[in-house]
């Protein structure tokens, strides 16, 4: 690292004051400017490697790859430590942790301070989108962590063309990061992987800041993730009429060369990841990726809802990655990645579980020990991830990087529901689609039948990234939908896990899925049939492309079914979720609720 990274590249008053600030507060040994260079990506790749947190993977298997094993008790993010600091509790909501953005700050402080001896100061300068976009925003970053920096070089815009982006301006969202394990001593050595029992992930969205503390994992420490894009970003959207989503985007182009971009929402575990990567198995159809876990949203000159994937990277879930499940991730992941907790083969190569048919003889598990397929236990953590730069998928979208974005024709929302959600139903309209997306849930886990009480409503997929009150943000939904009136995008309701009361998945899935987007792209087109249901639009007798599908009729109608003694006993769990919002839940989803129990009885 150079001399000139101790010498700060911007002016902007606001900036230099921040990292004075957190240089005061942390005592780090040194601060150094990111460039977002290459030679800076190798750079902390090395001090991971020499440090001992990661190893380099076999050249010639994955190059430029590194494998980093973290401390078994920093895995995940920590939800229970997340809080959301608004100055009103109440702007906080029932589904968040609240504290007062005084006391939390006066708490971190305490623990702040010093927090960085012995360490580099990293001050990390990126850009949510594609830099100078209208629909993007810019965020620095103070962080103590190699492996954040390197994480936030493949998944965000680092570097000095966001300083210049930014300016002298103030619009940008301050984010602090320590992992909490300062070398106090000149004799002490570093561990593998610092951080600390004491977890605090807090979010003040009045300031739109961001001060993370305890943990070097994921989403807890790549700050332009999920504390910036969604947490922080839902607030400033609410405050200037756009939309911070937690969903992919794909584009999907028909026979004839026509195109149609969609976004969609899934609860974790539902396959977004290859949603935004599949392959279509219909003729003639292709898919391309826009982005596979984030969305913003912005009007554009023409009225319509133009969205950006505000990242560059996939962090993704590697276990049950694998050619079948997602051909393109698989190809995304051949060189320049991070693979975090996953296992090491014997010949330097990662490995995680239904990766291969047959599992490898022996590897080295997350945890260093050495593995065999009877040990008993997975060889990489459930929650391992890879950190994969989205400009290697096969199948990127040449839009990815449009700073104008691109324009929204449909809206899907889904979850993983055994019983009573049909495989595709449309809302009537955006209200409708604000309904269904409130109500969204899915099950806890996969094996479990469909009983009462084993669903999690999931609004949006939001629950734990909404910044503010859920009622609120409900609230912003149909705002934004009666801005838009009839330019908005259609909404749809898909779930490719209904069973047969034998428990058989009834839906192939994955590939076939494309068959399902046919018919919304078409939807949008106004060219398939659909029949009216108390619930929805679904697909009419023969409209779903079934052409080379391997599904019996018998099965397909079920699939289809609207299962109205299902959905009339879904009615109470609707209310008692409603309840949760109080005086804030719009009236606009009252009525949904209350048209959609008289279509029923
Ligand atoms: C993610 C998540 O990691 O939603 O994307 O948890
Ligand atoms: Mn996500």
């Amino acid at each position: 690292m150079n001399v000139q990274s101790k010498i700060a590249p911007t002016t902007n008053k606001k900036v230099l004051a921040f990292v004075e600030e957190a240089k005061e507060l942390f005592k780090p040994d040194s601060v150094y400017w990111c460039d977002g260079s290459k030679e800076e990506y190798q750079a902390m790749l090395k001090a991971l490697v020499d440090g001992g947190t990661a190893i380099r993977l076999n050249e010639d298997k994955r190059p430029n790859s590194i494998l980093v094993r973290s401390d078994p008790k920093d895995v995940a993010r920590v939800e229970d430590q997340t809080y959301i600091c608004s100055e009103k509790k109440e702007d906080a909501g029932p589904t968040n942790n609240w504290a007062d953005p005084a006391e939390m700050k006066e708490t971190l402080r305490k623990i702040y301070d010093g927090a960085m001896q012995g360490r580099t100061m990293y001050v990390v300068p990126y850009s949510m989108g594609p830099v100078g976009s209208p629909i993007a925003g810019i965020g620095v970053m103070v962080t103590d962590s190699a492996y954040a920096v390197a994480n936030m070089h493949i998944m965000t815009r680092v570097g000095d063309k966001v300083w210049k982006a930014l300016g002298d301006s103030e619009d940008f969202v301050r984010g602090m990061h320590t992992v909490g394990a300062p070398l106090t001593s000149q004799t002490q050595a570093d561990v593998p992987w610092p951080c600390n029992a004491t977890k605090y992930i807090s979010h003040f969205p009045e300031t739109r800041e961001i001060w993370s503390y305890g943990s070097g994992y994921g989403g807890n420490a790549l700050l332009g993730k999920k504390c910036h894009a969604l947490r922080i970003a839902s607030v400033k959207a609410r405050d200037e009429g756009w939309m911070a989503e937690h969903m992919l985007i794909l584009k999907l182009t028909n026979p004839e060369g026509e195109s149609k971009f969609i976004a969609a929402a899934f609860p974790s575990a539902c396959g977004k990841t290859n949603l935004a990567m599949l392959n279509p198995t219909i003729k003639g159809w292709k898919a391309e990726t826009i982005g596979d876990d984030i969305c913003w949203m912005k009007f554009g000159e023409d009225g319509r809802l133009y969205a950006i994937n505000p990242e560059t990277g996939f962090f993704g879930v590697a276990p049950g990655t694998s050619d079948h499940s997602n051909y393109n991730a698989m190809r995304t992941l051949d060189a320049n990645c991070i693979y975090s907790n996953v296992a090491l083969t014997d010949d330097g190569d990662v490995w995680w579980e239904e990766m291969t048919k047959e599992p490898p003889a022996h590897t080295v598990d997350w945890l260093r020990r050495s593995w065999t397929p009877d040990a008993g236990r997975p060889a990489a953590h459930p929650n391992s991830r890879f950190t994969a730069p989205a400009g290697q998928c096969p199948v990127i979208a040449p839009e990815w990087e449009d700073p104008k974005g691109v324009p929204i024709d449909a809206i899907l929302f889904g979850g993983r529901r055994a019983s009573v959600v049909p495989l595709v139903t449309e809302a009537e309209d955006w209200k409708q689609g604000t309904f269904l997306g409130s109500i969204m849930a899915s099950e806890k886990t996969a094996a479990a039948a469909d009983a009462k009480g084993d669903i999690r409503r999931d609004p949006m997929a939001m629950l734990p990234f909404c910044g503010y009150h859920m009622g609120d943000y409900f609230a912003h939904w149909l705002k934004i939908g009666e801005k838009g009136g009839d330019k908005m995008p259609k909404i749809f309701y898909v779930n490719w896990f209904r069973k047969s009361p034998e428990g058989k998945f009834l839906w192939p899935g994955f590939a076939e899925n494309s068959r399902v987007l046919k018919w919304i792209f078409e939807r949008c087109d106004g060219t398939a049939e659909a029949i009216d249901t108390p619930i929805g639009k679904v697909p009419a007798e023969g409209a779903l492309d079934t052409d080379g599908l391997d599904v019996g009729e018998a099965d397909l109608k079920e699939l289809l079914r609207v299962d109205t003694e299902g959905w009339k006993s879904e009615i109470p769990s609707i209310k008692e979720h409603y309840e949760t919002f109080g005086d804030k839940l719009p009236g606009g989803l009252k009525e949904e609720l209350g048209e959609l129990e008289k279509r029923l009885a």
